[in-house]
């Protein structure tokens, strides 16, 4: 026996293929979620698991009625029941997914959602827990026959960090093409995002940049190094890749480069930097749990009262996202939001093939809270703040930049 406490979970998920949890496996994942009056989730179906949502208070409304404590509501896979989830009063649910399966969920554009049949809606009024326990049985058994077939992996952050770096060490990988719109970067002005908060130059987050030491994370071929170097009295710059990081000390012979293993900051020297800084790097990294463990990382290497900046990709709609396909349902075109390729701020996508802006992870709105949370454990005085990038993509001095799903770069701003 063992046991955990459900507070130390995110977001009410204690049982699946996700840390923190209180039981890992594929076969299921199951949450207790606690749903503010207002909360709105998109309408979605899920592709091949069995959703169920038992509601313990509250008031929900899903598939165009409303469901109140004591009713048990079954969705099926596959595309038939398709529905948004809206708390008309703060709701307490329990939810299960069975099997987990990671980036099951499909949404769909809610001006052209299908409303379905009651008799597509398993809708159960349970008497006693023993009746929902027997639903949940029958559920497991479809479940252990599902997630035979599904092909699941077991896939762990040692598998995402190998694919990372073969993907940085590609011998097709440029200076330029691995920065992708090199030129618009190279125009947009991050030092005000980076050094001032708020991007307000009233609120400088350094009296003197001039006799700091600045530390630049997933330096690439050393960009902001250069541009950097114009302020503090010394940047160095560490990275993933080796290959990179040749290219970098072409182009600024007089830093220091550490090439890291994935999930630390490599050999760069601890208790040592004034600043830590990144940018279009962070998003790249599509596991919290790698991310964690380079955040720590960054708090050995500052010096006491030293700061961290990091830019990673907000859209205020996250995960609902840019379109991406668009298919047709009973003469209705429906238009398709999918999060298959991407990951949640807690998400570990360790199965992910890909990176560099085909796999990120996004930040939401209603993520906000927790991000500021999850920082503040490892950092203090904690503030994000946000530079539009929807503004600029057509147009930055005539360079353009492709329509990135992500609306604005959020900046991550904390204190040892
Ligand atoms: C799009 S480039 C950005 C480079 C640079 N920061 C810039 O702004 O020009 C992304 C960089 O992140 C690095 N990177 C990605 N994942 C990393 C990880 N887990 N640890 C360290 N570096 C990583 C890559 O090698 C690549 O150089």
């Amino acid at each position: 026996m063992y046991s955990k406490k459900l507070s130390e979970m995110t977001r009410g998920w204690f049982v699946g293929d996700f840390e923190p949890s209180a039981y890992r496996t594929n076969d299921a994942e199951a949450g207790i979620r606690v749903l503010e009056k207002g909360y709105c989730e998109q309408a979605h179906y899920h592709r091949s698991a069995v959703k169920v949502i038992a509601v313990l208070s509250g008031k929900l409304r899903m598939f165009n009625r409303e469901w109140t404590e004591d009713d048990v509501v079954v969705f099926e896979p596959g595309g038939g029941d398709i529905t948004s989830i809206e708390a008309l009063q703060d709701s307490k649910i329990v939810v299960l997914m069975l099997p987990g399966i990671k980036n099951d969920k499909v949404y769909v554009d809610a001006q052209t959602e299908q409303i379905v049949n009651d008799s597509d809606i398993q809708r159960h009024r349970v008497k006693d827990i023993r009746t929902i326990l027997n639903i949940m049985g029958n559920l497991l058994q479809i479940a252990d026959i599902r997630s035979a077939a599904s092909m699941q992996t077991n896939k762990t952050d040692r598998d995402y960090i190998s694919m990372q770096k073969r993907e940085y060490e590609n011998p097709d990988v440029t200076p330029e093409n691995i920065v992708g719109q090199y030129a618009w970067h190279e125009e947009y002005p991050y030092e005000t995002f980076l050094l001032y908060k708020n991007g307000d130059v009233r609120k400088p987050i350094f009296e003197n940049t001039k006799d700091k030491i600045a530390l630049d994370f997933a330096c690439g071929p050393g960009r902001m190094v250069k541009r950097m170097l114009k302020v503090f009295k010394k940047v160095d710059g560490c990275d993933i890749s080796a290959r990179l990081i040749e290219e970098a000390r072409k182009r600024v012979p007089e830093t220091d480069f550490y090439v890291t293993n994935g999930n630390d900051l490599g050999d760069v020297p601890l208790n040592h930097y004034d600043f830590i800084y990144c940018t279009i790097s962070m998003q790249h990294i599509a596991s919290y749990e790698i991310r964690r463990s380079i955040l720590q990382n960054m708090k050995q290497a500052l010096r006491p009262g030293g700061k961290i900046v990091l830019q990673m990709a907000y859209n205020s709609h996250f995960p609902y996202v840019s379109e991406r396909a668009r298919y047709r349902m009973n003469d209705k075109e429906i238009v398709m939001y999918e999060k298959a390729d991407m990951a949640d701020y807690f998400g570990n996508d360790f199965d992910a093939a890909k990176t560099n802006g085909l796999h990120d992870v996004g930040i939401g709105k209603r993520d906000l809270p927790e991000v500021k949370k999850d920082i503040a454990e490892i950092f203090d005085n904690v503030s994000l703040w946000f530079s539009s990038v929807k503004n600029y993509y057509d147009d930055l001095d005539g360079q353009k930049h492709s329509n990135y799903w992500a609306t604005d770069w959020i900046y991550i701003y904390a204190e040892k």
